[in-house]
């Protein structure tokens, strides 16, 4: 970064600080944002611990830096603040492949299965729910529901396939949905890493495919990636989840080295989530001082929404 950049960013964020004192707002970004914005944000995490914090806090109004259902699950928990997003088109694959209607006849034609979502979803398919997961906690929630009741898991097929092979679990039917940025990521590329790099402990989010689970020494959210690293006592990390997470990895850990794991198409970014670095310091201080791009949902959704997302938060 040149001397210029690096000055015009200090004074964005300077600008930022000023417009969140004059809101009482508060920033949540999610890893996988730009590193300036996770600088700029007063908590960093994962889509868990982003949730509860949404639900903890008294500031005025939440910036939620992150993609549009995450801003969704801010405002469900926290109806009375002002939720806006930085950019409205900050959509999401996954909850793309899960339209709320299709949805709902999928939930209509397995009656008796109780419906497990991930916090990937609209707001809609979250209020046909039960319990909403995330992947730091669909362990959890997948068990703590009777053995012998069946499920209907959507929309990720293979986190669902994970928490299915983790549990055990047969009578699940899982939603055929998926992450185009976590289904990028090449197995070749990872073992030809794995060669190169042979004490490197290879970390992968859940939202890859099997085939790249199955090579993995750590599975989970970017928070537990994020912990196993602080903890472990390797030096050198393949890093199969989107890359954004490196910074607070390379931040925590500044002694040791993270390698991101290259996409099948080797002559692309495509492991970006391009939604989350649409997340800009220019937009957040427009969205601050505009307050447009809010986030505003009927009475009747947040209520219906609030409930299996409350029941996942109670159990973990
Ligand atoms: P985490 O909940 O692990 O942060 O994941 C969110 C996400 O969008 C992964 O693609
Ligand atoms: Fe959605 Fe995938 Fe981006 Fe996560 S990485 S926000 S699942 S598109």
């Amino acid at each position: 970064m040149s001397t210029n950049e690096h000055t015009e960013i200090q004074e964005q964020i300077e600008k930022i600080k000023e417009l969140k004192k004059s809101r009482n707002a508060i920033i949540l970004a999610h890893y996988y944002t730009r590193p300036e914005v996770q600088q700029v944000a007063d908590y960093v995490g994962d889509s868990l611990q982003l949730a509860r914090a949404a639900q903890g806090t008294d500031a005025d109004v939440i910036l939620f830096a992150g993609v549009h259902f995450m801003g969704e699950t801010a405002k469900v928990l926290s109806p009375d603040k002002t939720v806006v997003i930085p950019d409205m088109e900050a959509g999401c694959s996954l909850a793309d492949s899960c339209p709320a209607e299709d949805f709902a006849r999928f939930v209509a034609a397995h009656p008796n299965h109780t419906v497990i979502s991930y916090v990937n979803t609209s707001v809609e398919v979250k209020a046909l729910t039960d319990i909403v997961c995330t992947s730091g906690n669909a362990l959890e929630v997948v068990e703590s529901v009777p053995a012998d009741q069946p499920i209907i898991f959507g929309p990720d097929r293979n986190l669902g396939s994970y928490i299915q092979s983790r549990t055990g679990r047969k009578n699940m039917v899982i939603w055929d949905g998926a992450c185009h940025v976590h289904e990028q990521f090449s197995l070749e590329g990872i073992l030809a890493l794995k060669r190169e790099h042979p004490d490197a402990k290879i970390l992968v989010h859940p939202e890859c495919k099997q085939q790249i689970v199955t090579v993995a020494d750590h599975v989970g959210s970017t928070a537990a990636l994020l912990d196993y690293a602080k903890k472990s006592s390797a030096q050198e990390f393949i890093v199969v989840t989107e890359p954004g997470i490196i910074f607070k990895m390379q931040e925590s850990c500044p002694d040791k080295k993270f390698i991101p794991a290259p996409p099948t198409d080797t002559t692309c970014a495509c492991n970006d989530c391009a939604y989350m670095k649409l997340i800009t310091l220019p937009k957040i201080i427009n969205t601050l001082t505009s307050l447009d791009n809010e986030i505003t949902l009927s009475d009747e959704v947040i209520a219906s929404a609030k409930k299996p997302i409350l029941r996942m938060l109670e159990i973990k």
